[in-house]
């Protein structure tokens, strides 16, 4: 098996993937369904490679993403399935995640919503690890529907079939937090990544408009309009657009605070503020 992940690992690096090591093993691993760690350990004790592995490292040398080989995609404690036509839950989503889940965490049965929740990962994630939270989750797509229906079912979200910009009138002024990791790229900005370029659904990507700003303009004119007076509204975008966002948000004359945040690697990478005209319904900890 040492053998066989070594060649792997070559195929995989010469084909440009990133984590060509970490691949290896995934692929290895999920063919004999075990963890990495067991994984790691069956190929000390000499184990043959699992029947069908060349198969799926040529795959992933096609650059395939390695969750749509896979079938999952790990987004904080939520396992989701995925695959073709959902985008792919990305790492730097779950610290947008934990704002919110640290917003609602003060509150007593926090009224959520998720704007364009693709697999259903912030959703997911937020139902997982606020109690007692009514999540709602909106979606345009029909793929990412289908992926998002089983993956939230478990978690009693409420899913909703509908354009982002004018979803849910009938809950106006009733959320506490709304938050959206919207499609944000412009549109001459085509990926360079194959896996991106090439899998993501194109309407999961393109914000619309030359900077790609549409439809975050449109998710917090909907945020606006669906949160109670000092609720929470979270949103990631491109690093370059933060200042961009800050600056809409601020013309829009509706929010008290708004703020950058930084990922995991310190960039830029979403912006939050409280809806004026309330005091904000914490018990007490300043806005994020
Ligand atoms: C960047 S993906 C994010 C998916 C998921 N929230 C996540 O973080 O992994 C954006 C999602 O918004 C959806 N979307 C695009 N336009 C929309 C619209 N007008 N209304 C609702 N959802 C939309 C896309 O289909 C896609 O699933």
């Amino acid at each position: 098996m040492e053998e066989a992940l070594r060649a792997a690992e070559r195929q995989l690096r010469d084909a440009g993937v990133p984590s060509p090591r970490v691949d290896a093993e995934l692929l290895a691993a999920h063919l004999l369904g075990v963890s990495r760690g067991r994984l790691r350990a069956l190929a000390l004790t000499g184990a043959a490679a699992p029947d069908g592995y060349a198969a799926l490292v040529d795959e992933r040398a096609r650059r395939v993403p390695l969750q749509h080989l896979t079938g999952t995609a790990s987004f904080r404690r939520v396992v989701l399935s995925v695959g073709p036509g959902v985008f792919v839950p990305r790492p730097e989503t779950e610290t947008v995640a934990q704002l919110v889940i640290d917003r609602a965490a003060g509150l007593d049965t926090p009224k959520i919503v998720d704007l364009g929740t693709g697999s259903g990962a912030i959703a997911a994630a937020v139902a997982d690890e606020v109690p007692g939270a009514e999540v709602y989750a909106v979606e345009l797509s029909d793929l990412a529907l289908a992926w998002a229906g089983p993956n939230l079912a478990p978690f009693g979200v409420h899913i909703v079939q509908g354009d982002l910009a004018t979803a849910l009138p009938e809950h106006d002024g009733s959320f506490d937090v709304v938050v959206s990791n919207p499609p944000y790229i412009p549109a001459d900005a085509v990926p360079l990544e194959p896996e991106v370029a090439e899998h993501d659904p194109r309407m999961a990507l393109y914000g619309g408009g030359a900077d790609g700003m549409e439809l975050p303009r449109a998710a917090a004119l909907t945020a606006a309009r669906l949160l109670a007076p000092g609720g929470y509204f979270v949103m990631e975008h491109a690093e370059v657009q933060a200042p961009w966002i800050a600056g809409f948000l601020e013309q829009m004359g509706r929010w008290t605070t708004v703020t950058t945040h930084q990922d995991l690697s310190g960039r830029d990478r979403s912006t939050s503020a409280v809806l004026a005209g309330g005091e904000p319904t914490t018990t007490g900890e300043a806005p994020r």
